[in-house]
């Protein structure tokens, strides 16, 4: 088991980030060995996590990050053409006195759209995309990992010639859908719920994403740490974003740093300025907005430490409009499942 150690400050974190002297984990490598403790084959989940840049370093990771680079950039313009289209349907959700739940109605509709342009979607198997970030969970149970390993094996077996290539698509969307959803989804939260019974027209909406739900990622920095006995890994968790950084530190960090940056920054700076750009025009207010999360959002040290999931999982956003001159009513808030 390695060390997990919690980088203390916004300088150290990027520091870090920025030196190309730590490697992130290599979630490949903890699959091979616990496929051999158990004597189980792992290799379809291998053959997928090896095709993610994040868990991945030197020639591989350069080699990986280019292809998916060339694959993102093409797909750009069609992406923002299919967004916009899930976008224009925001007047009608916002109507004064609908309710709607905006996970379902919104924010996985424009995930869907975008992926669908990217080429990318797993076109044997819809869920796939989504299931493939579970993995990352040290937390999930092996009888799940072994049914998205075989779900997995599925996808390969569909199309074995294009399997390179339709990997490296899966790959794209699955490093996009979790940080893209979860960050739209509580962006919307923070957005309406501090602006409750105010004219959409008259927010003073943020140019970026103003929450993330990726909030840490890890690096390994043994042998160089002090902490380290020679034959413990340690690892920095790294904090991205964070109530304790300033507003210009969090938009900094918002997509990573260093030579493991977002490929998907761009599109997603984009589709964010493109919702806000309607919203904008938008006649009516939010009387209320429920964001229930899969588990509570990490907050202090110790919860970041014991941090399994990466993600932080939005499950649903209830929205409330209202017209614009009736007053906000009480329920406003987050809520986790677990
Ligand atoms: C709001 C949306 C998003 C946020 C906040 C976000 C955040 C991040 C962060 C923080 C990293 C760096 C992780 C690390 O250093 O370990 C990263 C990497 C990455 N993201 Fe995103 N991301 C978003 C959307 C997307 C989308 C839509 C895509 C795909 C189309 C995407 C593709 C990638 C890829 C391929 C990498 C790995 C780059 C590498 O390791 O070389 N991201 N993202």
């Amino acid at each position: 088991m390695p060390r997990v150690l919690l980088a203390d400050s916004f300088a150290e974190s990027r520091q870090i980030l920025k030196s190309r002297d730590y490697p992130p984990t290599a979630m490949a490598d903890q699959y091979r060995f616990i496929g051999q403790q158990l004597g189980v084959d792992f290799s379809p989940a291998i053959r997928v996590l090896e095709m993610l840049p994040v868990f991945l370093s030197g020639p591989r990771h350069a080699a990986v990050r280019r292809a998916m680079a060339i694959g993102i950039a093409s797909a750009r313009e069609a992406q923002q053409h299919a967004a916009q289209q899930v976008i224009d349907r925001l007047p009608a959700l916002l109507a004064p006195g609908r309710q709607a739940e905006w996970m379902a109605e919104f924010v996985r509709p424009l995930w869907q759209a975008m992926a669908e342009a990217h080429g990318g979607a797993a076109d044997t198997d819809p869920g796939l995309v989504s299931d493939v970030t579970r993995l990352f969970d040290s937390r999930l149970r092996l009888r799940e990992r072994l049914e998205i390993n075989e779900r997995i094996r599925d996808f390969i077996d569909a199309a074995p010639d294009s399997a390179e290539q339709r990997l490296l698509a899966l790959g794209q969307n699955v490093l996009g859908v979790g940080p893209f959803t979860g960050s739209m989804a509580m962006s919307l939260h923070q957005l309406f719920s501090s602006n409750l019974n105010q004219p959409l027209t008259d927010i003073a909406y943020p140019a970026s994403l103003p929450v993330s739900a990726l909030p840490v990622t890890d690096r390994i920095v043994s042998p160089d740490s002090d902490a380290a006995a020679e034959d413990v890994v340690v690892v920095k968790r790294c904090l991205l974003h964070s109530k304790r950084f300033s507003a210009k530190e969090n938009d900094e960090a918002l997509y990573g740093l260093g030579e493991h940056a977002c490929l998907g920054r761009p599109i997603s700076a984009t589709v964010w300025s493109m919702v806000i750009a309607k919203l904008s025009q938008i006649g009516s207010a939010i009387q209320s907005s429920v964001l229930t999360l899969a588990a509570a959002a990490p907050e202090s040290d110790n919860d970041l430490l014991k941090l399994t999931d990466p993600f932080v999982r939005p499950l649903s956003l209830r929205v409330q409009t209202c017209p614009v001159d009736s007053q906000p009513q009480a329920a406003n808030g987050v809520t986790a499942a677990t």
